[in-house]
């Protein structure tokens, strides 16, 4: 195990030792991921792309599976670096990439600061989709950047894939047989639909299906982005025009099949780094800002009724806690289908014995209006389904599969002192389980709490402070043939912003506490704090750890510039 540390003395020591004029290097938390140490690794460019002016100009590039680390689809792991530099002033911005028609990483943008700019690298572990990695395709990357009068700054990116060769030591990576889209299937720009209206398309599935796993991903955008600070309707007429927008907080997705629940994600709330504070997440951003979390569902249960060898109709879309069910624009969403097929070719046979589940879950929405003004409102949710079936497989092997969702949410804001003062406190978790033959197959035992503070300092609102406690902890095995984690993520942020036509200026602090284990003895802890663009404290630990790089630790800026582009809740003009 290796550990190593980063203490003020040694800060000290590394900011004397700084050079000017190096770019801010950004980070996400994260564990680095589970590779073999000790095989041939082959890295290929993907793309090499600025994304200056490029609303609707996404990348599209050829892509050809390596051969010199073993046969395509033989790989023991695949990962994405994706390296991004830019300088100037620039609002995060979301980025789909699309592989084979199959969104496999969403990511945004930390956002640049002026001069010298910034860095960051996310290495991905993309092994689980192996069987897209083996076929020639297309890679699609679409980062939709604004150059406009007051926003200058480029992402200038590239990317490169890395193929780990298999061998005795390092067995190929578990795969499905196939694997396929719930996109738009666009070939020019990142294959996510925007719902509303909800997303449909037709699938066919291989007739000899005997494993069905989906991965939805989705993301709130525009009106939605901070969809947990949106008020229910009921109260809006009691808070200040603009203070808040409607359809109030709360947000499941649900994947139909033929009209009927499949299963359903409560997500989690991905912060994006001009979120209220954007000085507040730099250097380190809000967990999940370079690589969204997704959901996982067991689809099995539903094979019997959709291996006819006919197209089905697949739906996602996300509803509110309001009576209509609707919610405001937009959430991106898509997804995918792990495939398993059995041997013999087939047909799949069986039946759902048991089916539990409504169209939409159970939500409760009260609150209290003081004399004083002050609104407290409350919005709760459950969800439960539960399916069962027995699956024939075409070589006779029957499997009884039990695939059930216990959800929970809870969510207060509180609007105060004239609603200077917006508080929220979210609670999102659940049990997801689904069990073949006795056995686990899709796991995710998750807890996403959210506690924002916001108070906005001056009558114009052009000062403001904010807290941000949020945590990622989740235990997750996405399919049986995906490595299984255990996450657990603690991020304080705590920052004060002030918007001004001369331009924006503010600072931040950003604690983190993060550790991971795998199913297959993997281990990676970090701890690492950041006060004022700087790193003040960082010490990591696990078997996953990097080797020991004191002098990479001090991220090599004294750029203190923080001309962040804010986003911020409710659709008031914040400032000048
Ligand atoms: C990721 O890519 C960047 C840019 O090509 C490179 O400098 C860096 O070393 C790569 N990181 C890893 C871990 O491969
Ligand atoms: C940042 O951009 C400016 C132009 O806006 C350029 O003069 C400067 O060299 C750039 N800095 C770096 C480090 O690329
Ligand atoms: C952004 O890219 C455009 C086009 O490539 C270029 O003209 C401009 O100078 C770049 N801006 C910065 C700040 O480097
Ligand atoms: C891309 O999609 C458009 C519209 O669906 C279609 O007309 C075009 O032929 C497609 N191009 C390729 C190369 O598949
Ligand atoms: C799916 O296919 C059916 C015909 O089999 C067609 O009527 C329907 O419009 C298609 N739906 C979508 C979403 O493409
Ligand atoms: C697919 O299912 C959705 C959700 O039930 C429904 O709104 C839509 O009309 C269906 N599409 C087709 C073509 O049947
Ligand atoms: C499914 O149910 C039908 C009707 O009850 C029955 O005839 C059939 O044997 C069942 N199939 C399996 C695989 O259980
Ligand atoms: C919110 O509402 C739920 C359901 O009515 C209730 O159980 C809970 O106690 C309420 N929470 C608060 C803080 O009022
Ligand atoms: C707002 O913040 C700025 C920058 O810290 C400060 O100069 C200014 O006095 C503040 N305005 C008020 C009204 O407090
Ligand atoms: C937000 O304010 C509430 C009420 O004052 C307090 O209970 C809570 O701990 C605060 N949350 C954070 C993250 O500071
Ligand atoms: C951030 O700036 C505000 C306003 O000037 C100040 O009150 C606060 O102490 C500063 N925070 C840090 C961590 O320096
Ligand atoms: C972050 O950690 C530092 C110690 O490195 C501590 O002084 C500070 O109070 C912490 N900030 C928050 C908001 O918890």
């Amino acid at each position: 195990m290796m550990l190593w540390s980063l203490t003020a003395g040694s800060l000290l020591l590394a900011l004397f030792s700084l050079c000017w004029g190096a770019a801010l290097v950004d980070f996400q938390v994260a564990q680095p991921p589970p590779v073999p140490k000790d095989a041939k690794q082959c890295t290929v460019q993907i793309f090499e792309r600025v994304f200056a002016f490029s609303f609707g100009d996404a990348e599209v590039v050829d892509y050809t599976p390596p051969t010199d680390c073993g046969d395509p689809g033989s790989w023991a792991a695949v990962t994405l670096n994706f390296t991004v530099t830019s300088n100037g002033t620039q609002f995060d911005r979301l980025g789909i990439l699309t592989f084979q028609n199959v969104e496999i990483w969403r990511t945004s943008t930390p956002e640049p600061t002026r001069g010298d700019g910034i860095i960051w690298t996310f290495i991905k572990d993309v092994t689980r989709f192996t069987p897209l990695f083996a076929e020639p395709g297309t890679f699609i990357m679409q980062l939709d950047n604004l150059i406009q009068p007051g926003l200058d700054g480029n992402y200038s990116t590239v990317m490169h894939a890395t193929f780990f060769e298999s061998s005795e030591e390092n067995p190929p990576a578990g795969q499905a047989n196939t694997i396929i889209p719930l996109s738009t299937l666009a070939n020019d720009t990142g294959n996510d639909a925007s719902v509303p209206p909800a997303f449909s398309l037709n699938v066919t599935l291989p007739q000899n299906t005997v494993e069905l796993y989906a991965e939805l991903f989705a993301s709130g955008n525009g009106q939605e982005e901070f969809w947990y600070f949106n008020a229910a309707n009921e109260f809006l007429d009691d808070l200040p025009n603009g203070v808040a927008l409607g359809q109030g907080p709360f947000r499941e997705v649900r994947l139909l099949v033929d009209g009927q629940v499949a299963g359903v994600a409560f997500p989690y709330a991905t912060i994006f780094t001009g979120g209220i504070i954007p000085t507040a997440w730099r250097p380190i951003t809000s967990y999940g800002a370079l690589d969204l979390p997704t959901y996982f569902l067991d689809l099995t249960p539903f094979i019997p009724a959709l291996v006819d060898g006919n197209p089905h109709n697949f739906t996602i879309d996300v509803i509110s806690a309001e009576q209509d069910h609707t919610i405001l624009q937009n959430w991106f969403v898509s997804g995918l289908l792990q495939v398993v097929t059995d041997p013999s070719g087939q047909p799949t046979t069986g039946n759902i014995t048991s089916y539990s589940a409504g169209l939409f879950p159970i939500t409760t929405t009260s609150g209290t209006v003081s004399n004083n003004g002050d609104v407290v409102i409350n919005v709760t949710a459950t969800r439960s389904i539960h399916v069962e079936a027995d699956i024939v497989s075409g070589s006779g092997t029957t499997t009884h599969v039990v695939w059930s969702q216990d959800l929970q949410y809870t969510n207060i804001q509180s609007y105060l002192d004239n609603t200077d003062i917006q508080n929220v406190a979210q609670l999102s978790s659940g049990q997801v389980s689904s069990v073949h033959n006795g056995a686990p197959a899709v796991v995710d035992t998750f807890s996403y709490p959210l506690n924002i503070n916001l108070t906005v300092l001056t009558p114009d609102g052009s000062n403001f402070t904010a807290i941000f406690d949020h945590s990622y902890d989740r235990v997750l095995t996405p399919a049986p043939f995906i490595l299984g984690s255990t996450i657990h993520n603690h991020q304080v942020a705590t920052g004060f912003f002030h918007t001004a036509s001369t331009g924006n200026t503010g600072n931040g602090t950003n604690n983190n506490t993060f550790t991971y284990e795998d199913t297959a003895g993997n281990t990676f802890n970090r701890q690492v704090n950041a006060a004022l663009n700087v790193i003040t404290f960082d010490q990591q630990s696990g078997n996953l750890a990097p080797a020991p790089e004191p002098a990479a630790l001090v991220a090599p800026s004294m750029n203190f510039d923080s001309s962040g582009q804010v986003r911020f809740p409710g659709n008031r003009v914040i400032g000048v």
